[in-house]
C-alpha cells in the first residue's frame, strides 16, 4: 500500500490508473478504524479494481477544538489494517493541505434543509464540515464510486444529494452498519464509554428495534412510538437529543410505505454521543451488504 500525503502524490497515482483505465473506489474515514470501516473497504473493492482510503481528521466538521484534539488517533494501526486488507493507497492529509486559507475562510459546500435537521440541528455547521471536506476529496481523488457507512444515516443520504445536486460523476454506495455481538452500532465514539455505559449502550439499539417492530406490526402513531422510545431511552440513562421516525428519504412518514420508514436516534450516554438507526427495509427484505443507488 502506498502512503501519500500530498495532493500531487495523490494525483499521480491516480492518472496512472485512469490512462490504465482502471475504476477506483474511495473510502473516506477519521481514522481510528473498526470493523465497520473495513466491511466499507471490502465493498469498495467489490465495486472497482482499486480502492483508495483517506485519513483526515477533519476539523470543520467539528463543533468545538477540543473535540478534534481528542478524537481517537491510531494511525500506526489504521495503516496495518489497511495494508492488510489490500488497500492500494492511503491518503492522509496534513489539515494545511486541505485548508491552505483555514477551515473559517474557506469556500463551502452548504445544502439548506437537509442539513438543518436531525443531527444537523443539534451540530450547527457539522454537515457543511461534512460536505466541504468529501467534495474536496472527490475532486482531488476522482472516484468512479464512494463507500459511505449506513450508520450515519443523515450524512449519507445529505452526500447523496450533494453528489447529485454538483453533477459529481461518483457513485455513492452504502455499506450496512456493523455491530457489537449485543447490538451497539460499531463507532469511534463507543471509546468514550465506561465500563458501566458500555453494558447498557445496547439499549439505544434494542429500543430502535423495538419500535421498528411495532411499526412493521402496523402501528403509525408516529409521535407516540417516538415518545415512547424517548422516554425509554431516558428511563435508561440517555440523554437523547432526537429520536425520529421518518421516510427514507427524510421527509414525514405519513404517505410512506411501512418498508419505506427508518427509525433515527441520537442519544448522549456519559461523553459519548452515539447515532444508530433502524432502516426497516433491511429488516423486512434479505437485502445485500451494500445497496447501491
Ligand atoms: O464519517 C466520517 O468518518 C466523516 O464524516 C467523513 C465522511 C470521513 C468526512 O470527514
Amino acid at each position: 500500500m502506498k502512503t501519500v500525503r500530498d495532493i500531487a502524490a495523490a494525483r499521480k497515482v491516480l492518472a496512472e490508473w485512469r490512462d490504465r483505465q482502471l475504476s477506483v473506489a474511495l473510502v473516506p474515514t477519521m481514522g481510528n478504524l473498526h470493523p465497520g470501516h473495513l466491511s466499507l473497504l471490502q465493498i469498495a473493492a467489490e465495486y472497482a479494481e482499486r480502492v483508495v482510503a483517506t485519513i483526515f481528521v477533519n476539523p470543520m466538521q467539528f463543533d468545538k477544538q477540543d473535540e478534534v484534539t481528542r478524537y481517537p488517533r491510531t494511525f500506526k494501526e489504521d495503516r496495518e489494517k489497511l495494508n492488510a486488507l489490500g488497500v492500494d493507497v492511503l491518503f492522509c492529509p496534513d489539515t494545511s493541505v486541505i485548508y491552505p486559507h483555514g477551515t473559517e475562510l474557506t469556500t463551502r459546500v452548504e445544502l439548506p434543509g437537509l442539513t438543518e435537521i436531525l443531527c444537523g440541528a443539534h451540530r450547527p455547521g457539522h454537515f457543511t464540515g461534512v460536505t466541504t471536506v468529501v467534495t474536496k476529496l472527490f475532486n482531488i481523488l476522482q472516484p468512479d464510486v464512494a463507500v459511505f457507512g449506513e450508520k450515519d444515516y443523515q450524512q449519507l443520504h445529505v452526500l447523496r444529494r450533494v453528489t447529485e445536486d454538483l453533477n459529481m460523476p461518483v457513485r455513492i454506495v452504502a455499506g450496512r452498519t456493523i455491530r457489537e455481538s449485543d447490538g451497539l452500532a460499531m463507532s469511534s465514539r463507543n471509546h468514550y464509554l465506561s465500563a458501566a455505559e458500555r453494558e447498557r449502550a445496547p439499549q439505544l439499539h434494542g429500543t430502535l428495534m423495538h419500535t421498528a417492530k411495532q411499526l412493521i406490526s402496523g402501528d403509525r402513531d408516529f409521535s407516540r412510538l417516538e415518545r415512547s422510545a424517548t422516554l425509554k431511552l431516558r428511563n435508561a440513562g440517555f440523554k437523547p437529543e432526537y429520536v425520529r421516525i421518518l421516510a427514507s428519504d427524510l421527509g414525514g412518514p405519513e404517505q410512506s410505505a411501512v418498508s419505506d420508514l427508518i427509525v433515527l436516534a441520537a442519544a448522549w450516554l456519559g461523553e459519548a454521543r452515539l447515532l444508530d438507526n433502524m432502516i426497516l427495509r433491511n429488516l423486512m427484505h434479505d437485502a445485500p451488504h451494500a445497496s447501491a443507488r
